[in-house]
């Protein structure tokens, strides 16, 4: 397992002191998702980063150990187990490019035949979801997702808020309208209100920070990822990170940051420094793609003073 890059414990919590202290000052926080009313209560304020280091270190700086909603993050949980269930047949109904488009865009699905671009952006997820609720009651399914996050997290105290789950369901139009066209190509078999009410659930899961990079570290190919997902599934899993996992603000993030990441509408990013380390951030403010503000400058901050990128 690599080093990482000779930076000591003490280097680490430096640097993320600082970055949190910058952050502290930052004029522009973005603006917090307003579309889903629970989520808009959230002050732009919060702000924290968790890194778990390779050789089990856990350092964190901010409000670190204060539950958000994760809510896109969920998606690579979801993607971990339904390639674990189908493999690459996953990819008859969704597929692997960025889509360059919003997360919630309607348009492209109907002119690629309800075959959403990857499985990162809504009607991707939904597909994903839809997968893994084929045969199962919801309750099962996000019993599911719960105990892989909880048992790659290492802890049990994480859950779903039911309050945030029905808000978006009373505002999840785009998501049922998503869903329903699906349906009508043939490529959602449950029916869509199933389907997307599992799938508001596992966006309402909520974590801390820290519990976040804890939950990550599967993905840097830690020792006992293996239990969870197989070293060739999880490099394919980083690669639909890097290349969708900020969906139309992929690749500025890709060019900033340099390492595969996954946002959340709740204001976190887990970004894996592949063999190094695996990070969370939070910051409810996003930009105009749905992206935390501060959270990608942070992260941004952090891989340049560590050196960590994929790219050498
Ligand atoms: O479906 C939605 O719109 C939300 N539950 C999740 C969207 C999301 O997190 C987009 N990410 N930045």
């Amino acid at each position: 397992m690599a080093a990482p890059l000779g930076l000591t414990p003490a280097d680490l919590q430096h640097i993320l002191d600082r970055i949190g202290a910058e952050m502290a000052s930052a004029p522009d926080r973005g603006r917090v998702a307003d579309y889903i009313p629970e989520l808009a209560r959230i002050s732009d304020q919060h702000f924290a980063m968790a890194i778990c280091t390779a050789d089990g270190q856990c350092l964190t700086t901010g409000a670190a150990d204060q539950p958000f909603s994760i809510q896109s993050i969920s998606k690579v949980f979801t993607l971990a187990l339904a390639l674990g269930r189908f493999g690459d047949q996953l990819f008859a109904r969704v597929g692997r490019e960025p889509s360059g488009l919003a997360f919630n865009s309607v348009v492209q699905l109907e002119s690629e035949q309800g075959i959403p671009r990857n499985p990162f952006i809504n009607a991707g997820a939904l597909v994903v979801t839809d997968a893994i609720l084929q045969g199962h009651q919801p309750r099962e399914v996000l019993g599911e997702i719960l105990r892989f996050v909880r048992e790659a997290a290492g802890e049990d105290d994480i859950h779903i808020n039911k309050s945030v789950a029905a808000s978006e369901a009373a505002h999840g139009h785009r998501n049922l309208a998503l869903a329903h066209f699906m349906a009508a190509q043939g490529n959602l078999k449950n029916p869509p209100e199933l389907t997307c009410g599992t799938y508001f659930h596992q966006c309402a899961i909520e974590m801390t920070t820290r519990q976040l990079a804890l939950a990550g570290r599967f993905l840097m190919g830690a020792p006992g990822a293996a239990r969870l997902v197989s070293p060739a599934r999880l490099r394919r899993i980083n690669a639909l990170m890097l290349t969708c996992g900020h969906y139309d603000g992929s690749g500025e993030f890709a060019y900033r940051v340099g390492l595969p990441g996954k946002s959340g509408v709740g204001g976190g990013i887990l970004a894996i420094a592949p063999g190094r380390a695996s990070i969370a951030v939070w910051s409810p403010g996003l930009n105009a793609q749905g992206n935390s503000q501060l959270g990608t400058l942070a992260i941004e901050r952090l891989a340049r003073a560590t050196g960590w990128s994929v790219f050498g």
